[in-house]
């Protein structure tokens, strides 16, 4: 478990873990609902950077089960942006579902994503992808958890023997900076890298061990405020590719197994300095 860097009651993280819950659940009934049978997809901006009416539908439960629960509770949602606007310590931000292009596809590699920023800090965090089932909890202090069970991450500790995973932004046709030096590199090096699609499933399997590292770039702080949680929470690292302490609003992360993090940013380092 990590150090708490601001003391919050347990009792409290816990409710806050529960409405968490409640609406990841609600919001992948949703996303069940629409399987299959979607009528409406639209590019946002970027070529390949979708959304549905499930996506929409997915956030309006969620936003309701917030709004009931945690009022004065201020939100960064996806397809709604920043909701609240009041001083508040608490901010939660919410991908109904992270993995638009795979549900889209049928491919059923998805999740609701529902993280709470206390004071900036990633403190609780759940992933559910309703299509297998599976439910990721954690909570600072509280420890991570799958389907109820307690989870850690793996003891892998040499990059030659892990598996990782990483994802390419919407923006990877504009910038050089697209992440493709870097998968080739170690897709050389290690037993594998996956390009899996969700990002909050990314960290959810790091945290449970299925996988021992994750890069990204151009990320936002609703695809990884859960996930950090569940890494952390599991005994992995979640810093920026250097080493350096995560900046949410960097869009770029580094989360592993802990064993293997210095290595694994010293080969991204590596490459980013050609
Ligand atoms: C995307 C997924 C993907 C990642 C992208 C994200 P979306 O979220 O998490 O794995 O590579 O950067 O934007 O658009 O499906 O919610
Ligand atoms: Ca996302
Ligand atoms: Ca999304």
């Amino acid at each position: 478990m990590s150090d708490r860097t601001l003391e919050q009651p347990l009792d409290e993280l816990q409710i806050f873990l529960d409405i968490a819950t409640e609406a990841a659940m609600a919001a992948g009934a949703v996303l069940q609902s629409f399987w299959g049978k979607l009528d409406s997809i639209e590019e946002k901006g970027r070529p390949g950077d979708l959304v549905t009416n499930a996506d929409k539908a997915a956030e309006a439960v969620i936003l309701e089960i917030l709004r009931r629960h945690v009022p004065h509770h201020n939100i960064l949602a996806e397809e709604s942006g920043a909701l609240g606007g009041k001083p508040s310590k608490y901010r939660w931000a919410i991908d109904p579902l992270d993995g638009t292009t795979n549900y889209a596809h049928q491919f059923p590699f998805f999740a609701t994503s529902i993280g709470l920023l206390i004071d900036g800090v990633p403190s609780v965090g759940v992933v559910f992808n309703p299509f297998t089932q599976e439910l990721f909890r954690g909570a600072t202090g509280l420890g991570a958890t799958y389907n109820r069970q307690s989870i850690g991450v793996s003891k892998t500790q040499e990059l030659e023997k892990s598996l990782l995973v990483t994802g390419f932004a919407y923006d990877r046709r504009e910038t050089s900076d697209n992440n493709y030096a870097e998968f080739c590199h170690l897709t050389h090096l290690t037993q594998g890298v996956r390009r899996s699609g969700s990002a909050s499933v990314d960290l959810a399997y790091v945290a449970c061990g299925r996988l021992d590292g994750y890069w990204e770039r151009g990320l936002s702080p609703w695809d990884v405020s859960a996930g950090i949680v569940l890494v952390r929470e599991a005994g992995g690292r979640v810093t920026a590719y250097d080493g350096s302490p995560f900046d949410l609003e960097s869009g770029r992360i580094l989360a592993t197994n802990t064993a293997i993090h210095d290595a694994l940013s010293a080969e991204l380092l590596q490459v980013q300095a050609r």
